[in-house]
């Protein structure tokens, strides 16, 4: 199997907005070529997640890397990300074209190896070496002053002006530190743009530009302007502007929510597709748990603040860490259960003791939460585990989502068999059908 190399990191992450804490300590790994979903209510912060990678937004604390290198100190356009808004943010008055366009205006091309002058390449070595070692020195001095201002900070005579300068100074070390890492490469930047680049001529926008739109799918459409398009298409010229840069990672923000559920569906192959194709690494943001579940490799579980659990579609949906995610990521029985024999694997459940199986440990008289899936829960008319009746039915175009009242639950069960209300009928479920999860403390 080949390797998987993360392409970003984020270590520790916290944001506070005029002191409320918005991100807790995020802790998120993003292999290259992955399809990430952040899943969370509204609210909860996946939003402030984007922007920070995007470099819209500044973290309080912690660090964010990208291929190993601390970035947080990286204006936007220099961090290989590029970002679709949850409202596209297309110049309505402009041709599809030009909307594209407008995405390449910052784009600079090589130019060839053979119309640079020697000396110019044995200057910008010189000059790495010079700002690599500039970097070096001032961490040198920054670890030295760290260094006397906390023995500064442990004599008791000292002011308390002095005392806060100190500490005011040594809250910002990590900012200070990564904007020294990051320096040579902005300084190398600068000067590849000067020497190095020359800006991108009409022609070579115009083949670019119609590359992408034969990629989305746009032929045809290239004059039209915004106004005139509908909510799929609008959203495959924003895909085009955001890919003509050819970023190593696309953060998508809620980008299909204002499309109706035909078109979404469409977008959502669609996306999927391309982002096979072109092996750039998606984080996506929803809080459509199925479209989550249909699109992602992974899905991280966000909640207030928090990365509450973070794994493949399966292990979110079958093996969630607790009530909440359950239910957060679909429908569920949940019943309170207590190991009794943690040995012989027996639970007490709804008064019965029953077997369990499952692959994390419990102690004896341990309290747990126990996940029923409705499609796992077997109805059948003559016997079974628990009886019940039948109180609701919906249909939901291929089976029947089913509401049975037992006597001390009401249970939800999929069957693609028709019941009618009132009907008395036997609910059961098999072993491992139940996942037992720690109770939330
Ligand atoms: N610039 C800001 N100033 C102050 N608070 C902010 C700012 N931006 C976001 N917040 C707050 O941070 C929290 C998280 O917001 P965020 O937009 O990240 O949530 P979200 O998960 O994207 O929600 P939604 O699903 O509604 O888009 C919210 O309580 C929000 O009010
Ligand atoms: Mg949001």
């Amino acid at each position: 199997m080949e390797e998987k190399k993360p392409i970003i990191e984020l270590k520790n992450i916290v944001k506070t907005y005029d002191d409320k804490i918005i991100l807790k300590n995020i802790n998120l790994s993003i292999n290259q070529g992955e399809f990430i979903t952040l899943l969370g209510p509204s609210g909860s912060g996946k939003t402030t997640i984007l922007r920070l990678i995007a470099g819209f937004e500044w973290a309080t604390r912690g660090e964010i890397l990208f291929k190993g290198l601390d970035i947080k100190d990286l204006p936007p356009h220099m961090r290989d990300v590029s970002t679709i808004f949850q409202d596209y943010a297309l110049f309505p008055h402009l041709s599809v074209e030009n909307n594209i366009k407008y995405g390449l205006r910052l784009k600079r091309i090589p130019l060839p190896k053979s119309s640079i002058k020697p000396n110019v390449f044995a200057k910008q070595k010189s000059l790495q070496k010079k700002w690599a070692k500039q970097a070096l020195e001032a961490t040198k001095k920054l670890d030295k002053i760290q260094i006397e201002y906390e023995s500064d900070l442990k004599n008791k005579k000292i002011s308390k002006k002095k005392r806060n300068k100190l500490q005011n100074w040594l809250d910002d070390l990590d900012f200070k530190y990564a904007s020294w890492e990051v320096w040579p490469s902005l300084m190398n930047e600068k000067f590849e743009k000067r020497y190095l680049t020359r800006k991108i001529t009409n022609a070579e926008m115009n083949k670019i530009v119609q590359e992408v739109i034969e990629l989305v799918n746009l032929k045809g459409h290239e004059k039209k302007s915004i106004d005139m398009l509908s909510g799929g298409q609008k959203q495959r010229v924003a895909l085009a502007r955001s890919l003509v840069i050819e970023p190593s990672v696309l953060l998508l923000d809620e980008p299909l929510s204002a499309l109706d559920a035909k078109i979404r569906e469409q977008m959502q192959i669609f996306l999927s597709s391309i982002q096979k194709k072109l092996g750039i690494t998606f984080i996506f943001v929803t809080h459509d748990r199925e479209e989550a579940l249909r699109l992602s490799n992974r899905i991280a579980i966000v909640r207030e603040g928090v990365i509450e659990q973070y794994g493949t579609s399966k292990e979110i949906y079958d093996y969630p860490k607790n009530k909440w995610v359950a239910n957060f990521i679909g429908d569920a029985n949940i019943l309170e259960g207590e190991i009794i024999d943690q040995e012989e694997e027996i639970i007490l459940l709804l008064g019965k003791k029953m077997k369990y199986w499952t692959k994390y440990k419990f102690n004896n008289n341990e309290l747990v939460d126990v996940l029923i899936r409705p499609e796992d829960i077997v109805i059948k008319k003559s016997s079974g585990l628990i009886k019940g009746q039948v109180e609701t039915i919906t249909y939901e175009g291929s089976y029947y989502l089913i509401t049975i009242k037992t006597k001390n639950k009401t249970f939800l069960a999929e069957s693609s068999s028709e019941y009618e209300i009132g009907e008395k009928v036997y609910i059961s479920w098999t072993v491992t059908a139940m996942h037992l999860m720690e109770k939330e403390k």
